[in-house]
């Protein structure tokens, strides 16, 4: 479904990416691991857009989307659920929602979609009126989630959902992964917890300093001594 080739990004300072290449199956869930500043981040916001590289390329679907606009990738499908949730504090559960759904093609799928995210998330259809800055961390994670579902997503990439989050809000949003995985959804975690994520992902690919380290199986990584190298940067 995607397929990144010798991806090369950086800011000012050195690379944060550097000659990344990965393939991610129609309907997979693939674990995007590492250790701080190991360019996980970088590595999503290149594919939503939000980063421009310096070199590679990325196609979906067999389009090449490296030069496309945020926006247009989102009318591909490609929907990324920022770090940090960064829902709208002032604005209510509902706005946010609708908020996530204002593209032409999104707009008459609305009621749909609203109900589909309050099926999955009761908790949001609860707290439909109150300001999202007031929610817990738990519920705007829940909402950041269903904002980007909003739009329609064949292609759902998260940072770090579990950041921050009790033991219990980690499954139920997990959980609501699986769910949208098991309707064919495909999706790209970013995570730091290799055991949280290697429950969900049956593929992981872990980034050390920008280039990948080790990519495979659940069972590879969970096997390989150095995973966990890579997240003490031995
Ligand atoms: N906007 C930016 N401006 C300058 N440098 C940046 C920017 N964003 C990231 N970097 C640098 O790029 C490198 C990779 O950062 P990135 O955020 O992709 O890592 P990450 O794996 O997502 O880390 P974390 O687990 O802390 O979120 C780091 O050295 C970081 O300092
Ligand atoms: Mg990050």
């Amino acid at each position: 479904m995607l397929r990144i080739d010798g991806l090369t990004a950086a800011y000012d300072g050195p690379l944060a990416l550097s000659d990344v290449s990965l393939r991610l199956e129609k309907g997979e869930i693939l674990g995007l691991l590492g250790a701080n500043n190991s360019g996980k981040s970088t590595l999503i916001n290149c594919i939503s857009g939000l980063v421009r590289p310096l070199a590679g390329r990325i196609s979906f679907e067999g389009a090449d989307i490296t030069r496309l606009k945020p926006h247009q990738r989102v009318a591909y499908g490609i929907v990324q659920v920022p770090e940090g949730r960064q829902v709208f504090p002032k604005m209510s559960v509902l706005e946010n929602l609708l908020l996530g759904g204002t593209s032409h093609a999104a707009r008459p799928q609305r009621p749909k979609r609203l109900e589909q995210v309050f099926a999955l998330f009761p908790r949001l259809a609860e707290r439909r009126p109150q300001a999202a800055g007031t929610l817990s961390g738990g519920e705007q994670q829940m909402l950041a989630i269903g904002r980007a579902l909003m739009s329609g997503p064949r292609l759902l990439m998260l940072d770090e959902p579990s950041l921050g989050l009790s033991p219990l809000f980690v499954q139920i949003i997990f959980k609501a992964l699986a769910e949208l995985n098991a309707k064919g959804l495909t999706i790209l975690l970013i995570e730091q917890n290799l055991t949280l994520t290697l429950a969900y992902a049956a593929r992981g690919v872990v980034l050390e300093r920008g280039h990948i380290a080790i990519e495979g199986t659940r069972e590879m990584l969970k096997d390989d001594p150095r995973t966990r190298a890579a997240y003490l940067g031995l």
